[in-house]
């Protein structure tokens, strides 16, 4: 990729960030079947595709806000006929939607008794897939990380969500968040590999975030 074209990128990737047609951008103004859902399309194409190749059985999300992703995934579960989905938040979404496949755990995804609980409902099941989407902070993305790694079967994924920030290249003022976690975390743990091929789309919010457990 020559420099101007990865300048383009990153125009791109800001406009749609921030200078959207909507004050707060368009990422805060996407929808899943009318429930508010804070991925960018081209990155839920990149899910919808790991999904069919993986066909986990357990996908386990941190950060459920309104609640569409995990309503997208589990629409996906369908079409897969495989699947059901943990989601934890500290709050509760305003109307959350409701769905066969879909739990929702309220609490800290790195406190002691929420880390359990979702071991316990993962015990047997495989695959099992993890996305990290709550706190974004550095210490608690490496936290979640920490805790979660081990529940991520091999050829599955942790999707570490929002490694753009911090000036990556959007949010510059954010403070060390979600990439600063993947690296610290590449120098303590050799099980994962970024899978850079899920990048395809040329514009995603999880640069480096895709990381692929290795068989
Ligand atoms: C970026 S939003 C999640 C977006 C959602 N995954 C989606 O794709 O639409 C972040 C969410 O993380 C939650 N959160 C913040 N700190 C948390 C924590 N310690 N444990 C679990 N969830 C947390 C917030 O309440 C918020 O709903």
């Amino acid at each position: 990729m020559t420099y101007q074209e990865a300048q383009i990128i990153r125009a791109f990737h800001e406009l749609y960030y921030y200078k959207g047609i909507y004050e707060r951008g368009t990422i805060t103004n996407t929808y899943w079947m009318g429930v508010g859902t804070e991925k960018c399309p081209l990155d839920l194409w990149i899910y919808q595709e790991i999904l069919h190749e993986v066909k986990p059985q357990l996908i386990i999300e941190t950060g459920t806000k309104h609640g569409g992703s995990a309503l997208f995934l589990c629409h996906m579960c369908d079409l897969l006929g495989i699947g059901e989905v943990v989601t934890i938040d500290i709050a509760s979404p305003t109307k959350p939607p409701e769905h066969s496949r879909l739990t929702y755990i309220r609490g800290s995804s790195t406190a002691p008794d929420i880390v359990q609980s979702v071991y316990d409902r993962a015990e047997g099941k495989s695959p099992v897939m993890v996305i990290l989407d709550s706190d974004h902070s550095m210490s608690h993305v490496l936290g979640e990380m920490r805790a979660y790694h081990r529940l991520v079967t091999p050829g599955s994924y942790m999707i570490v969500e929002d490694t753009n920030v911090n000036g990556h290249p959007v949010m510059p003022q954010h403070g060390p968040g979600p990439l600063e976690a993947v690296q610290a975390f590449f120098r303590e743990n050799q099980d994962f590999e970024v899978d850079y091929s899920r990048e395809k789309f040329l514009m995603t919010c999880n640069p480096c975030g895709y990381l692929r457990k290795r068989t």
